[in-house]
Order: C-alpha cells, then sequence, then structure tokens
C-alpha cells in the first residue's frame, strides 16, 4: 500500500470517530433536554395544583369580594319585625322611650322588657333563604356581611364575617366601661344583673344618639367591593344609610327590597322582590358565573 493511501484510510478512520463523537454528543444533550423539559413539566404541574389549591381553599385574597349590607327587610320573612313598614316596630313604640341613653337613665325596665322582647323573638326565630343563600355565597367568594340588625340570624346561617354596626341582642354590656361584653344566658337581661365592676348589665345595643364604634371598619370593608349588595334596608338611619357611597364606581351593585327607592337606579341594579327570593336567585346567578 502506498502511502498516500494509509494516510487516506486514516482521514476516513478520524472522519469517522469524529461523526460518532458528535451524534453521541448531540443524543446525550438530547436526553438531557428530554430530562429537564419532563422536570419542567411536573414542576409546572405541581406549581399548578399547589395553586389551585390555594386559589381556592387557602387564599381568599384571590376571589372576587362581595359586601353585603342587610337591614331588618331580610329577617322580616324569619318572621322578626321591620321598624318602618306599617305595623312595624316603631309604630308601637317611642323611640325616646326604648332606644336612647336618656330613656335608659328614665326608665330602664322599660328598655330592658323593650329588648328582652326583642331577644326572646330572635331566640325563636330561624334563618330564611336569604339568610343561608348568602352563606352559601362564601364556597366561592370572599363574602363580608355588614348588618344593621341586632339578631344573630346571619351567623346561625352559616355566614362567618358578619359586622353588626347597631349591636347584638344576645349580648349584654356594662354600663360604665364598653368593653366589657357578656354573652346572655337566656332571653332576659334582669335588673340587678351587674358587670365585672359592679355596674347594671345594659343590652349590647348602639343606641339613637351614640356613636356607631365599628362605622370606619364598615367603610373601609365597603371600599373595597368588587360586588356589592344592598339588602331590606330603608336606607333612613344615618350614619349606617352612608355606607352606600362607599362602595367603589367599578362594583357590580344591587338593591333588593320591594320598596326599593327608585333613586338609587342609576347606580344599582334593583331587585324589587322579597328577601326570601330576590336574593337566592341573585346568589345562584353569581354562583354560576364562576367556573
Ligand atoms: N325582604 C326584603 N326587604 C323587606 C322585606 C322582605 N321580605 N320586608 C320589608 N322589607 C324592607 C322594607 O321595604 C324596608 O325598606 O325592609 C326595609 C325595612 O326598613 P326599616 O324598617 O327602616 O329598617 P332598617 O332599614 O333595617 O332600619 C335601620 O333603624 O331603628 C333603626 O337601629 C334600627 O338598624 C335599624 C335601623
Amino acid at each position: 500500500m502506498q502511502l498516500k493511501e494509509v494516510n487516506a484510510n486514516l482521514d476516513e478512520k478520524k472522519y469517522s470517530l469524529m461523526v460518532l463523537l458528535y451524534q453521541t454528543f448531540t443524543c446525550s444533550l438530547f436526553t438531557i433536554h428530554c430530562t429537564l423539559f419532563t422536570v419542567h413539566c411536573s414542576l409546572f404541574s405541581y406549581h399548578y395544583s399547589f395553586f389551585t389549591i390555594h386559589y381556592t381553599y387557602l387564599c381568599p385574597h384571590f376571589m372576587r369580594k362581595i359586601v353585603v349590607f342587610t337591614g331588618s327587610g331580610i329577617s322580616a320573612e324569619s318572621g322578626l319585625k321591620t321598624f318602618r313598614d306599617s305595623d312595624g316596630l316603631w309604630e308601637n313604640y317611642n323611640i325616646e322611650d326604648v332606644a336612647t341613653p336618656q330613656a335608659w337613665h328614665r326608665n330602664r325596665s322599660m328598655v330592658l322588657d323593650f329588648y328582652n322582647m326583642r331577644r326572646k323573638q330572635v331566640l325563636e326565630a330561624a334563618p330564611n333563604n336569604a339568610h343561608v343563600a348568602l352563606a352559601r355565597l362564601e364556597n366561592k367568594f370572599d363574602v363580608r356581611i355588614i348588618t344593621q340588625n341586632i339578631d344573630d340570624l346571619h351567623e346561625r346561617a352559616g355566614s362567618k364575617n358578619v359586622l353588626h354596626l347597631h349591636g347584638e341582642i344576645r349580648k349584654s354590656r356594662s354600663s360604665i366601661d364598653p368593653a366589657l361584653v357578656y354573652d346572655v344566658d337566656g332571653w332576659e337581661i334582669k335588673e340587678g344583673e351587674k358587670c365585672a365592676r359592679g355596674s347594671q348589665l345594659r343590652p349590647h345595643i348602639v343606641w339613637f344618639g351614640e356613636e356607631v364604634p365599628e362605622l370606619s371598619h364598615a367603610a373601609h370593608l365597603v371600599s373595597l367591593a368588587d360586588i356589592f349588595m344592598v339588602i331590606g334596608t330603608s336606607l333612613l338611619v344615618y350614619p349606617a344609610a352612608g355606607l352606600v357611597d362607599y362602595a367603589p364606581d367599578g362594583a357590580e351593585k344591587y338593591f333588593i327590597d320591594p320598596n326599593a327607592d327608585e333613586h338609587l337606579s342609576n347606580h344599582f341594579t334593583v331587585i324589587k322582590e322579597k328577601a326570601g327570593t330576590g336574593v337566592p336567585a341573585l346568589v345562584e346567578k353569581l354562583m354560576n358565573e364562576i367556573l
């Protein structure tokens, strides 16, 4: 064999070796790439499932916020009287006699009797379809309820975040220290029942002429609403009624009340129905809009 041929053979072998090395190298690169891709996909799906769990169960901050503002109309179908409808409570009682600090100083037993009767009726009442539907909303939304009502029907229906603007009938408090608040055992606060500092217990109610301690908290909640619902209130009592002005311009707004004031219809979708029918229907619609 001549020297030239030997060199050509050697070049060919080198070339084949190089090709083989190159192929092995690219194959390994491809395999590494595929493995990385698989790891990436698994991480992504893990991340996605974690996000879903987090979104659905752990982090209500991602949910749309519904703020609900209720009045006595929502409890009417549970058998509790409203205040200003015909045969409402203020047709049969004078506010000045039973729901002011002056009344308490003048005739404490009359005030206690009035609220003892309210407590008895609340204990005998049960949540209606409207309370129950609002509680169901919490499965898909971050729900905050602001109520002017002193009954506990929202809580008994299962709502978890309820702010009572005007107090709670099932609680009593010291008449000298507002920080001393107690659960009432049964339906009565009796004359002679005292707080830890020795003063007569009074109903844990915000009376006419008293400050509304939860007002700014409530206004802040309303200002965060994506959806704002007003249910069963005449919107005649301030400062509570002023809360509707804090709802953001961009929020969806609904007003459910058979006698809803038409002047709100510029900003609100007005549903002139009783709470027991109007609220479950609206809740159903909102729930169906979410996957
Ligand atoms: N469903 C919905 N709304 C109803 C229903 C019903 N079934 N029945 C009555 N209503 C409506 C009435 O049309 C009215 O607009 O409930 C409203 C009741 O109005 P008010 O009697 O003025 O009661 P409310 O607005 O809750 O009063 C505010 O006044 O005396 C105070 O402290 C008390 O928190 C109360 C505040």
